[in-house]
């Protein structure tokens, strides 16, 4: 493996001391800004250390890096690997969720937190690694909070075991006091002012607001003035904005410069990602429309305005509702900084804020830590599994609160993954095998057993569930393409849907057909073929969990799968894949409401509508349906709807729905700020400093 420094870097002076400070303490927190070169050097530094000290003789051990995001961890191991001028996947490789790309020659591995906390089950005290550098530790994660704690503990069996923490430059010393005062070290980063603008009205509409933003300024600045960094907060809201941005920019005089539009987040396949990195083509200016995956995670060169909608999309738990939604809300101060600071890397920037100066105030300091909006059932079934009995006695740098916890409790023993004593029972251990919610883990354990049996069909709809955009759907050619689609849809709803574009796909394949048939059914088919890649891991998993059940084949599967619905032989496939998903998943229920014409969850009485993304959105409401998520847009949607009967419900869920909760719920008031019609000019601020 060769070394190829990126010379320029900022961190490249600091080389010596870092790893100095890493040779006399166990852990370090190293500080710097974004782009100063910590995640890309600073493993090829701890490799060049480890290889000097190993001789040639066995296997060398791996320095793993955590990153929040799949993203980040695929790009820059390829980069990584072009550095060290090695093949992907060989020295320098990485493992995300259903995709690993790496071998036993592997010395640095870049992968997700989830896929760490997965390996702590296996190898309960990382022996394969040297060092773990735990990076973007300011993201404050879910995943990222609990490998903080554990391998807090496990560092106390391991004490050889190095542990790097790298963050940007927000709150760092609050790392350092979790990990008993570890050393900080700081990277100066190279950061240039930026102008920040904000809007004198508040927008009512921030993606339109940030299009004519683009275009304003693209004609209002001089050309090869540098590219343009759009945050917003989606890939529906992306892929809509791209659109608006290609028609209205094809309008432009002849004259102008042309605009390059570039999508970025995490659902994009790998090779499209890549695109927001490539320089634009000469005559160009490329605008990178992203979430907030490059706010820290990842560095796009050539930067020099960034439109900062001051939204972001955030996976909330509210426990008053019991709903885990995923929403735009607006973002931290801390982040409308790093947002930014994303202008002036490489020389003076400007930055727009699409917001108040006054609003901007009322933004929250810092991000609250995932761990304590979100829920934790798949969190603490994965600590039950580790034998962290204890949950409330747990390290976390900041524990969620005491009903949080509880409340998960509640639904890993109303799945039966805990007992009454709250220990892991057998079937909560067989669902922790499965990187998947716990729903969807009890949905597939069940599928496999009697009397549910309904083979692969539950596996195939988890694995579909599991790949975000299996369809596409260009804004103008939505009707044909939903013409198209329409002979897959089942009646019943999304899940047997989802079932049937599988089915068409494998018939497609067999007749080796499928690129037509993905071209003409407005498929994606690079999106099922990691669903094959899904279901092969899920199918690989199977035998594990098949066996752990079998063995415990009197009273915990007994338990867990009342058969009071059984005397299925005749059942059709359709019905068999109802009843076992209601098994499991009977907590996201809803009752159709005929006065209010709206669903009512089960759990908690919530209002919520349907998707228009469903195929029961037009359709006549069935009466009972569960759902796979809610998304909290203008209202709560269900996403994934499918129509089971109440009594089944009732009978999966009866150690929940006893005592039917009849209590109205109060309604949230709604925290959109309102504001008049689009930018009125924008207004020049004090120069704020960039974090
Ligand atoms: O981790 P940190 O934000 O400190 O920086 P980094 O991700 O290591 O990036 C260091 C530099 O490498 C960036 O400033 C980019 O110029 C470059 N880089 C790149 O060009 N392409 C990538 N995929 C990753 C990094
Ligand atoms: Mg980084």
């Amino acid at each position: 493996m060769r070394f190829q420094y990126a010379a320029d870097l900022p961190i490249t002076s600091a080389r010596a001391k870092i790893l100095d400070m890493v040779r006399r303490h166990p852990v370090v927190v190293l500080v710097g800004e974004t782009g100063s070169g910590k995640t890309t050097q600073v493993p090829q530094y701890l490799a060049q250390e480890l290889l000097g000290a190993a001789g040639s003789s066995g296997r060398p051990p791996v320095i793993g890096v955590t990153q929040p995001r799949r993203v980040a961890a695929i790009t820059v191991a390829k980069r990584v690997a072009q550095e060290c001028g090695v093949e992907l996947g060989q020295e320098v490789g990485y493992a995300v969720r259903f995709d690993d790309q790496t071998s036993t020659k592997t010395i640095i591995k870049y992968m997700t937190d989830g896929i760490l906390l997965r390996e702590i089950l296996t190898d309960t005290t990382l022996s394969k690694y040297a060092y773990i550098v735990l990076d973007e530790a300011h993201e404050r994660t879910l995943h990222g909070d609990v490998l903080f704690g554990l391998l807090k503990q496990l560092r106390q069996r391991r004490p050889t075991l190095k542990v790097i923490v790298m963050s940007a430059t927000l709150d760092a010393e609050s790392f350092s006091r979790f990990w008993d005062n570890a050393p900080m070290g700081y990277v100066a980063g190279r950061q240039f002012p930026v102008t920040v603008f904000y809007t004198v009205e508040p927008q009512l509409d921030y993606v339109d607001a940030a299009i004519t933003t683009v275009l304003q300024l693209h004609l209002q600045e001089g050309p090869l003035q540098g590219d343009m960094l759009v945050f917003l907060t989606g890939q529906e809201e992306i892929d809509d904005a791209k659109k608006i941005l290609e028609e209205r920019s094809r309008r432009l005089s002849a004259t102008a410069m042309k605009l390059k539009v570039v999508p970025l987040y995490a659902a994009l396949p790998p090779d499209k990602q890549m695109l927001a990195f490539a320089p634009a083509p000469p005559g160009c200016r490329k605008v990178i429309l992203s979430t907030n995956i490059a706010e820290t995670s990842v560095t796009i060169n050539g930067i020099r305005y960034v439109i900062d909608t001051g939204m972001v999309k955030a996976r909330e738990y509210n426990p008053n509702t019991g709903l885990d939604a995923l929403r735009a809300v607006p973002v931290s101060r801390a982040q409308a900084r790093q947002r930014a600071g994303r202008a002036g890397r490489e020389a003076a920037g400007k930055c727009f804020r699409l917001y108040t100066e006054d609003s901007f105030d009322t933004f929250a300091q810092h991000t609250t830590p995932e761990i304590q909006r979100v829920n934790l059932s798949s969190v603490v079934l994965h600590l039950k599994h580790l034998e962290v009995h204890d949950i409330l006695q747990f390290p976390f740098m900041d524990p969620p609160s005491k009903d949080a916890l509880v409340q998960s409790l509640e639904t890993l023993l109303a799945l039966g993954a805990v007992d009454a004593d709250l220990r892991i029972t057998p079937l909560g251990t067989a669902m922790a095998l499965f990187p998947l919610d716990p729903m969807h883990a009890k949905a597939l354990i069940n599928s496999f057993l009697p009397p549910f049996r309904c083979g692969r069909a539950m596996a195939v709809i988890i694995a579909m569930l599991s790949v975000e955009n299996v369809f596409f759907t260009p804004k103008s050619e939505q009707e044909t393409a939903d013409a198209k689609r329409r002979i897959f849809a089942s009646p019943y709803g999304d899940q047997l849907t989802l079932l049937n574009v599988y089915k068409a796909y494998q018939k497609a394949k067999k007749r080796r057909g499928q690129k037509e048939w993905a071209q003409e059914h407005y498929i994606n088919l690079r999106s099922m073929a990691s669903v094959d890649d899904v279901l092969g891991q899920l199918l690989e998993l199977e035998p594990a969990a098949r066996a752990i059940m079998q063995k415990d084949a009197g009273a915990g599967a007994a338990a867990a799968n009342p058969t009071a619905l059984a005397g299925v032989e005749l059942d059709s496939e359709d019905l068999q894949v109802r009843k076992c998903l209601t098994s499991a998943c009977f907590l996201n229920a809803a009752v159709w409401s005929p006065g209010d014409r709206c669903y009512r969850t089960a759990v908690g009485r919530n209002t919520v509508h349907v998707h228009p993304g469903s195929v029961l959105f037009q359709s006549q409401k069935p009466n009972c349906v569960i759902y796979n998520s809610v998304v909290h847009t203008t209202q709560r949607f269900m996403r994934f709807v499918l129509e089971v009967e109440e009594r089944w419900v009732l009978e999966y869920g009866r150690y929940v729905y006893r005592a039917p909760d009849s209590q109205p719920k109060k309604k949230r008031p709604a925290t959109t700020a309102e504001g008049s019609s689009f930018l009125g000019g924008v207004k020049r601020a004090r120069g704020e400093a960039p974090p």
